[in-house]
């Protein structure tokens, strides 16, 4: 099964898709995940990404399409979560060809709702594990009192440097211009799943899986 987790910025389209790789023994493919370890090893391309995710804009479909075919080629495992790919039409409409290229298609669009509000308290409250990327959040899923990830063990968290109020602006602004059309286009698909969005980390995940059946 291959699916999108489709929805603005904190939405918790990192969040659930890990919890979707521990139950389904699927693959999540991040697109910000790339570019943040691109950006962090210094290559070529994370040095040209850089300003523009620090500005909250979009980086190129090229650079970002490029990201995603490369992954394509690899293990398929149960099937792959795309959590903040496409964001354009043209990137859906890549991944379309790609999949089809790769004698596979889209199973389902999970359009996770959650109001600006909860985005901008979410954002700003949000760390994560320096070793696997765990998601934490001081409200509603705090760092753990040892000290230590839940998941990894390891001891050092940080916090992204678009997750500051002017670039989260940007960032919801390039999601209503750009990414937010990608709406209509699946409806029209009839690959969408409308998700709620705004309840525990526990009630959306299990509105997920009544969606994937
Ligand atoms: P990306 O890394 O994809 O960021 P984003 O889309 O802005 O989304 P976030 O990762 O901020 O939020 P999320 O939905 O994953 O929420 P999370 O689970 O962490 O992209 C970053 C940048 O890279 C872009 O701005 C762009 O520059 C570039 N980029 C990436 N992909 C691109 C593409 N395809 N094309 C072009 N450019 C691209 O949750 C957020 C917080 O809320 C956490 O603290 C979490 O613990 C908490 N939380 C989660 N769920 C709940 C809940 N149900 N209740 C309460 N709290 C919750
Ligand atoms: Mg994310």
């Amino acid at each position: 099964m291959n699916i999108i987790l489709l929805g603005p910025p904190g939405a918790g389209k990192g969040t659930q898709a890990r919890i979707l790789e521990e139950q389904r023994g699927m693959i999540q493919l991040s697109t910000g995940d790339m570019l943040r370890a691109a950006r962090t090893s210094g290559t070529e391309m994370g040095k040209i990404v850089a300003d523009v995710m620090d500005r909250g804009d979009l980086v190129t479909d090229e650079i970002v399409i490029g990201l995603i075919e490369e992954k394509l080629e690899g293990d398929h495992g149960g099937g792959f979560i795309f959590d903040g790919f496409p964001r354009t039409l043209a990137q859906a409409d890549a991944l379309g060809t790609l999949l089809e290229k790769h004698g596979t298609k889209l199973d389902a669009v999970i359009a996770m709702e959650v109001n600006d509000d909860a985005l901008v308290q979410r954002i700003t409250a949000r760390s994560t594990c320096a070793n696997c990327g765990e998601v934490y959040n001081d409200m509603t899923k705090p760092q753990p009192a040892d000290g230590k990830c839940t998941n990894c063990g390891g001891a050092e968290f940080k916090r992204r440097a678009d997750d500051n109020a002017e670039s989260l602006k940007q960032r919801l602004m390039e999601y209503y211009k750009k990414t937010s059309p990608l709406i209509g286009y699946y409806y029209h698909a009839r690959a969408l799943e409308p998700v709620n969005g705004l309840g525990e980390i526990d009630e959306v995940a299990a509105g997920i899986d009544k969606a994937l059946g």
